[in-house]
């Protein structure tokens, strides 16, 4: 009968015993992505833990998690109440808030002005394109003086000045020198970012936490204060803006976005959305990007051998005398195969934002009621056997067909920027950016690690997994070409 139905419906979810108080919160280990999966082997590919106060439902492997987010995209397309996403872009971030209407507006408003400075049509694909070349252009001379009389420096500051700087150079129409000081401690603070907001982390979860002394309340303080002072620095830029603006002529997306919000009839937003809007747009793309680009270099050095094949590539189909360009995508297939491998193996993003179900909802037969929070394993899906030959191993030929083309299938199984109503909105112009810097990268220099260092794959966890300090050194092939070249 209807009430038997229910009740089974209705059974608690698989999942390991939770102790009093913490729950599971000490069985997470340093990388929570992987005791997730080992977990899943045990209780299937939906189950719950419980993490402090909350109740968590943990979705692992490609078919659970298509069916959540793709099948039921709006019953997944929550964000929970979480007291640190309520600090981030002033508490009306657009990553950071529940399913709305108001989201809904926000998200639309925040994708449009991506794609008009990036995709919109053949002249901004070119303007965008001629940012992310002036921006590695300068990398690539900022490492080579690093590298002076063969010394062997940390990319990491500089790959996060670098993607910065673009995310700054398409919202205020500025970039900021590598030396700028100001500049730099303000990024080296927001890198913090991504400890606190990760999935499993447990400020939000334990909030008793907060109530005396201890180093997670210290986590919890520190990222209010970074949040307050990367919000002040955008909100300074925005005023700006807002001062000398002119409806019309656009200047940047920041102009976008106001034009956008404040001057639309109608608008389910007010006018304070213009700075959080801006402030999410760089914070998501510049935090990503820098550590996209941190483990491209560190398995260049890892692998030479891949190094040493996809320079004789470049040479070979873009030649000594220009850098490379979006045009020569397709004839450089392995530069997009190694990426693809690169965010395969490493799943840099392991774990998605935390989302929460915005209804009762049922997944491979169990039931989820509305509310909960919800943990979504992208690593997972990267490194499900059934999937993959050989997960565990690097290798880049995996997304190339029998031509030596890019396998538009294969790499559509990667999963790092999500799916479904919450996917990344900056996934094309990631790729773009991911592409023109390594194809820059990899045409003007060689890259060595430093031997007094071992490298390995260790890092540290957040909402991106971030490789621990390693050194490299660069040399320059052939001469120095500049975009004018
Ligand atoms: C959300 C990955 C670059 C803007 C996300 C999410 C992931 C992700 C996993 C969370 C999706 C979810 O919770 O289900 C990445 C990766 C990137 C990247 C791996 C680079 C390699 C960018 C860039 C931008 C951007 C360049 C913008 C310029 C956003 C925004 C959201 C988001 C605004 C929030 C979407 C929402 O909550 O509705 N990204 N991202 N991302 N990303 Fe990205």
């Amino acid at each position: 009968c209807l009430w038997v139905r229910n009740l089974r419906l209705k059974r608690r979810l698989p999942g390991p015993f939770a102790w009093p108080v913490v729950g599971n919160a000490m069985q997470l280990g340093q990388m929570p992505h992987i005791t997730f999966a080992k977990l899943a082997k045990k209780y299937g590919s939906v189950y719950q833990i419980r993490l402090g106060c909350s109740d968590v439902v943990v979705l692992n492997g490609d078919r659970a998690i298509r069916e959540a987010l793709i099948q039921h995209s709006t019953e997944f397309a929550g964000r929970p109440k979480f007291v640190s996403f309520q600090m981030v872009s002033g508490g009306r971030s657009l990553t950071f808030t529940n399913y709305s209407k108001q989201w809904k507006a926000h998200r639309k408003v925040a994708q449009s002005t991506l794609r008009a400075f990036s995709s919109a049509n053949s002249q901004t694909k070119t303007a965008f394109e001629q940012h992310v070349l002036a921006e590695a252009s300068e990398l690539v001379q900022v490492f080579l003086h690093h590298s002076t009389d063969g010394r062997y420096f940390y990319p990491a500051y500089e790959l996060t000045v670098a993607a910065a700087n673009l995310m700054c150079a398409l919202c205020f129409g500025r970039r900021y020198g590598h030396s700028d000081e100001e500049f730099r401690t303000m990024l080296e603070r927001i890198d913090k970012f991504g400890e606190t907001v990760g999935a499993g982390s447990l400020v939000d979860v334990m909030p008793w936490l907060q109530s005396f002394p201890n180093p997670v309340r210290n986590v919890y303080e520190t990222f209010k204060s970074l949040n307050e002072e990367f919000f002040t620095f955008v909100k300074d830029k925005v005023a700006q803006h807002r001062d000398s603006f002119n409806p019309e002529a656009t200047r940047d997306m920041s102009d976008a976005i106001i034009r956008g919000i404040e001057h639309e009839q109608d608008s389910l937003l007010t006018k304070e959305f213009v700075e959080a809007t801006v402030a999410d747009l760089i914070g998501a793309g510049q935090d990503t990007m820098s550590t996209a680009m941190q483990w491209i270099i560190l398995l260049l050095v890892k692998y030479p051998d891949m190094q040493a094949k996809l320079h004789r590539l470049i040479d070979d189909k873009v030649g000594r005398d220009r850098l490379p360009s979006v045009e020569d995508r397709s004839s450089l297939a392995l530069v997009d195969a190694f990426i693809f491998e690169t965010m395969r193996f490493i799943s840099f993003v392991p774990l998605t934002i935390p989302h929460s179900t915005t209804s009762d909802v049922t997944v491979e037969g169990l039931y989820i009621p509305k509310d909960t929070v919800v943990f979504i394993n992208q690593w997972s899906v990267n490194h499900d056997p059934l999937k993959w030959k050989d997960p565990h191993v690097f290798d880049p030929t995996r997304f190339l067909d029998e031509n030596g083309a890019l396998d538009r299938d294969t790499s559509g199984n990667v999963m790092i920027f999500s799916t479904g109503k919450r996917r990344c909105i900056g996934s094309q112009v990631a790729k773009v950016q991911v592409f023109l810097f390594t194809a820059v990268l990899l045409h003007q220099c060689t890259f060595e690690g430093d031997p007094s260092v071992p490298l390995t794959l260790d890092c540290s966890y957040g909402l991106a997994l971030k490789p621990l300090q390693f050194g490299v050194r660069t040399k320059l092939r052939g001469k120095l070409l500049g975009t004018g070249s």
